[in-house]
């Protein structure tokens, strides 16, 4: 009978011991292994799978969901020190049976990070054609979609590849010129004169440098605990000495207008897409976009900063889909005529 009550805590404890040692790991681990598993779960939710692709020695990651079909397939391009699953919350809200294709972007995540690689918008804009001839999506022009960073490349892309788009949505997209800097660019210009790249804000180190991140990039204030910022730049740090390369690269002379200088040679229907409080790449490049793109649409979101697709994404996705359908009836209605 004693034996029976100590077998039943033994089991008991057992069975509670397991989650929670599992908890207490994952908080030791914490936070790396905690948000890849926070993506994975996600991933697996919304039927988002991983794959890799290898072009010579250079090894693409990306993640798809879909088949090609009747409707152009989806590729989107991030920005500046994201990976793929930023598209997640987005993917969210987008129909099933859209072919959709997000990659790592060069040097990010699981793909290639070598110190060979040219990380110019240039060299990126090369290297996704690589990808892209690897997966065979331009067997049809596909629709490309770029944030930040990852919009400059989708602009030039379209404009050196034009067989291989059908259409284009920029999401606040960084490389256009503007007549005045903002406080951001004003920044980064004394940075630059100063030579240190210690201080990029894109680039945070510490806690309080990541909760200023955050600001910069969203409109809402919110409070993050200081736990979470901890792991939020715990995970960015090893990975600074690469993205603060990336910077300089993508704000050298070479780069930083890199979408200005092609956007004349987009000719696809294009969609731009800003928030209207953007306070790190002016929400006035949508102007400038839609002067020199022939069929450009413009779409500004109210209270909406930087980060469009963390904080717009049922509205992004709405659009991006409303687009793609307004795109696809005017080809329907010239194969009519
Ligand atoms: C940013 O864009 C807004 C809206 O076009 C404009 O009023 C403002 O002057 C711009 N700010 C800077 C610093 O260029």
């Amino acid at each position: 009978m004693d034996l029976d009550v100590v077998n039943m805590l033994v089991i008991a404890g057992g069975t509670l011991a397991v989650p929670i040692l599992a908890f207490v790991a994952l908080f030791l681990l914490w936070p790396s292994a905690l948000i890849k598993i926070y993506y994975w779960y996600w991933r697996r939710t919304l039927g988002m799978q991983v794959r890799y692709v290898q072009h010579e020695d250079y090894q693409f990651c990306y993640s798809f969901r879909g088949r090609p079909g009747h409707k152009p397939s989806i590729l989107m391009l991030h920005g500046f020190s994201a990976h793929k699953d930023m598209w997640l919350s987005l993917v969210k809200f987008l129909p099933k049976n859209l072919h959709l294709v997000c990659v790592d972007m060069p040097g990010h995540e699981g793909t290639t990070r070598s110190s060979l690689d040219d990380l110019s918008i240039d060299g990126q804009v090369k290297r996704i054609h690589q990808f892209v001839e690897c997966l065979k999506l331009n067997r049809k022009p596909f629709h490309l979609v770029g944030s930040s960073m990852g919009g400059s490349v989708a602009g030039v892309y379209a404009a050196y590849y034009p067989s291989d788009v059908c259409s284009l949505s920029l999401v606040c997209p960084a490389g256009l010129k503007y007549s005045s800097d903002n406080q951001f660019t004003q920044g980064l210009k004394e940075i630059q004169d100063l030579a240190s790249a210690e201080k990029i804000p894109l680039i945070p180190t510490t806690p309080e440098e990541m909760s200023e991140l955050l600001q910069l990039c969203s409109y809402v204030r919110f409070k993050v605990p200081h736990q979470i910022l901890q792991g939020l730049v715990d995970v960015r740090i090893p990975h600074n000495s690469f993205y603060r390369k990336l910077f300089l690269e993508i704000v050298s002379e070479k780069s930083r207008y890199s979408l200005y200088e092609n956007m004349d040679k987009i000719k696809v229907p294009t969609q731009v897409i800003w928030g209207k409080q953007d306070q790190v790449v002016n929400v006035s490049g949508a102007d400038v976009l839609a002067k020199s793109i022939a069929n450009c649409q413009v779409e500004l979101l109210e209270n909406c900063g930087h980060s469009v697709v963390m904080e717009k994404p049922r509205k992004t996705a709405k659009l991006i889909v409303d687009f793609l359908t307004s795109v696809h009836n005017l080809e329907n209605n010239k194969k009519l005529d």
